[in-house]
């Protein structure tokens, strides 16, 4: 960074704590009451949607919600009808969430729009904001649902994908007040838009350690994640010999340190979540084990090679305690570049903020962004978080860095904007 970073000023620092308050808010609307979890097409999804709405509706952008599910808000710029810069993220959670991962990038998107509200005349685009109702894929296991929506990439087999108490995405459509049939009205074409800019807490350290608020996202590793099985047979936990016994729960968790060494081995990230031994009684050898697989890296070739890695070991391992082993893929993403073009907007966004030469990072974590590359160029900011901690309810950011981040998203509007205006 070139010399010391100026102070904020006194309205972005009142913004920020306002930014803050509304995350709180968001954090109060939750399934269980000791954490924050919130999933797709839940009844707190379609209350933070209308959160959302009201806060758009104040900032003086006309709101819908699309049918996926997902809330827009949209500020007409120079004249109507023009393609839009959609600003946006995500506003559903992992099981016992922190308030920041997604729900930043929301309530910034609002306050951009609203402090470039009264300047739309000067816009030479629609500038328009989402909060997409599915990036984490809790409850149905197939994440991104939202944003592949919009980005025109839905696949009908998601329809039968079932939550842990067997409804249906479908059903859960159906009962959300979404129609099935109508899904592909969410999708968006790429003429309707300019591109799209996503801020997002880092979910890691390097900002930390690099002592800087805010960085610029080259490119958004893509994940593969697997419903995993491994198959013994259940058996009394006193009278079976060892020689006889074919305990799933110990060939998975062979399956499970295997995937730490082969990660580290080839530079990929694979991390199994979720574990649930069968019949699951004290006195019973685990017949059946079912767990979660999810693999990513910078690349995916070298995903894919970690990938194949791992099934080779998990089958030899499990075949040599008379175990079976089975993956099933439950989501692919593809890696994703920022766009160079939105990125300088992003750059130059950072550098309004007095750090001229921001950190580049690749995001180990998946992005709505990800998705919407699909439709129209993508680039995001990135701002620090405490510790790198997320998907945890120790998730912390501070007032500064809002309103670091605030001032970023808006001049990188402002800048493209210019830009743009330039040209035509
Ligand atoms: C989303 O948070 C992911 O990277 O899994
Ligand atoms: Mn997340
Ligand atoms: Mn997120």
């Amino acid at each position: 960074m070139s010399g010391p970073v100026p102070a904020l000023g006194e309205a972005t620092r009142a913004a920020a704590a306002r930014l803050l308050r509304r995350c709180d808010e968001l954090a109060a609307v939750s399934a269980s009451p000791a954490g924050v979890e919130r999933v797709h097409l839940s009844p707190e999804h379609a209350r933070v949607n209308a959160v959302a709405a009201g806060w758009l509706a104040e900032a003086g952008l006309t709101t819908w919600q699309d049918a996926a599910g997902n809330q827009w808000g949209r500020l007409e710029g120079a004249e109507p009808g023009l393609p839009a810069l959609v600003l946006g993220s995500h506003l559903d959670t992992v099981p016992d969430a922190g308030r920041y991962d997604g729900i930043l990038g929301v309530v910034t998107a609002v306050e951009v729009a609203a402090r470039l509200a009264p300047h739309r005349a000067a816009l030479p685009f629609a500038l328009e904001v989402v909060a997409f109702g599915d990036e984490e894929g809790t409850r149905f296991g197939t994440a991104l649902l939202g944003s592949r929506a919009v980005a025109g990439t839905w696949l009908d087999a998601w329809w039968d994908a079932q939550d842990a108490a067997g409804t249906t995405l479908r059903q859960a459509a159906l009962d959300f007040g979404l129609d099935p049939a109508r899904i592909g009205e969410a999708a968006r074409r790429p003429e309707e838009l300019v591109g799209y800019l996503e801020l997002h807490i880092e979910q890691g350290p390097q900002l930390e350690a690099a002592d800087r608020a805010l960085g610029v996202v080259t490119s958004i590793a893509g994940a593969r994640r697997f419903a995993g099985r491994v198959v013994g047979e259940a058996r009394h936990a006193g009278g079976t010999p060892y020689a006889k016994r074919r305990d799933a729960l110990v060939g998975a968790s062979q399956v499970v340190l295997a995937v730490e060494r082969l990660a580290v081995e080839t530079g990929g990230i694979a991390t199994v979540g979720r574990l649930q031994a069968h019949p699951g009684g004290v006195n019973v050898v685990p017949g059946l084990v079912e767990f979660s697989l999810d693999v990513r890296a910078e690349h995916d070739a070298t995903r894919d090679d970690l990938l194949a890695r791992i099934e080779e070991h998990a089958r030899a391992s499990c075949a040599a305690r008379g175990l079976a082993v089975e993956l099933h893929e439950t989501h692919s993403a593809p890696g994703v570049a920022c766009d160079a073009d939105l990125s300088a907007s992003v750059v130059a966004g950072i550098a309004a903020t007095g750090d001229e030469d921001p950190l580049r990072i690749w995001s180990r974590a998946g992005h709505d962004a990800m998705a919407v590359a699909a439709v129209t160029p993508v680039a995001m900011v990135f701002v620090r978080c405490a510790d790198g901690i997320s998907h945890h309810p120790a998730e912390s950011v501070t007032l500064d860095d809002v309103g670091r981040g605030l001032d970023a998203l808006e001049a990188a509007v402002r800048d493209l904007a210019r830009r743009r205006s330039a040209e035509v």
